[in-house]
């Protein structure tokens, strides 16, 4: 779906399907060149679902470097709009990671918590490198610190959704991305 259909639950309109695509592009060009010299070893791409999904389809396609896509599940934020602080590992990595590069692709850094976290954790077992890839940002509500390598837009400290963000499930299929209208929230 596009922003046109859900035109009426969105109080903004953030960016096109085109915009973000544009924007994948300039940074898998980016990343291709970073690890032209790592190439020793085929790069993981840890993608953290299920927000991620859109974001690690389309960077993994648009990369020209070998990588294999690997998925992790930390659950933060139940279904409301606001995130808990509390974490909880739900799915680990397929694959032994040490001495690898790492790219944690993301699909969105609120307070920072979740991805302090997953760095802390992958960091502990033993990789050549560990780098961080995000397609949104929200700098205001940044509570802990994180190198962001690699970041696609910084947007402002509002509940958006779509390019695989969900409110209560739904919107991931959204092309695009918005600012929820909270009259969307306060039905349900
Ligand atoms: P933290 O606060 O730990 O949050 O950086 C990370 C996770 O929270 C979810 N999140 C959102 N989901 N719209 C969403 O649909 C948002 O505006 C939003 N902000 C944070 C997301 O899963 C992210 O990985
Ligand atoms: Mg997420």
């Amino acid at each position: 779906m596009d922003i046109a259909d859900v035109a009426s639950d969105l109080s903004q309109a953030l960016y096109s399907d085109q915009q973000i695509q544009d924007r994948i592009a300039q940074l898998a060009t980016q990343i291709d060149a970073d690890y032209a010299d790592r190439a020793d070893q085929d790069l993981i791409l840890v993608g953290v679902l299920n927000g991620a999904v859109m974001v690690m389809a389309d960077l993994a396609r648009k990369l020209k470097t070998h990588c294999q896509m690997e998925w992790m599940a930390i659950s933060s934020y139940g279904s409301g709009t606001t995130s808990s602080g509390v974490l909880r590992p739900l799915k680990d990595l397929s694959v032994d990671v040490t001495g690898r590069h790492i790219l944690v692709v993301e699909d969105i850094i609120d307070t920072g918590l979740t991805l302090s976290y997953l760095v802390d954790n992958l960091r502990s077992r033993g990789p050549a490198s560990v780098e961080v890839m995000t397609a949104f940002r929200k700098p205001e509500a940044i509570k802990c610190p994180v190198d962001v390598k690699y970041v696609g837009f910084d947007i402002p400290a509002q509940f958006v959704v779509g390019y695989g963000l969900d409110y209560a499930g739904r919107y991931r299929n959204l092309t695009g991305l918005g600012v929820l209208d909270p009259k969307v929230y306060a039905q349900g």
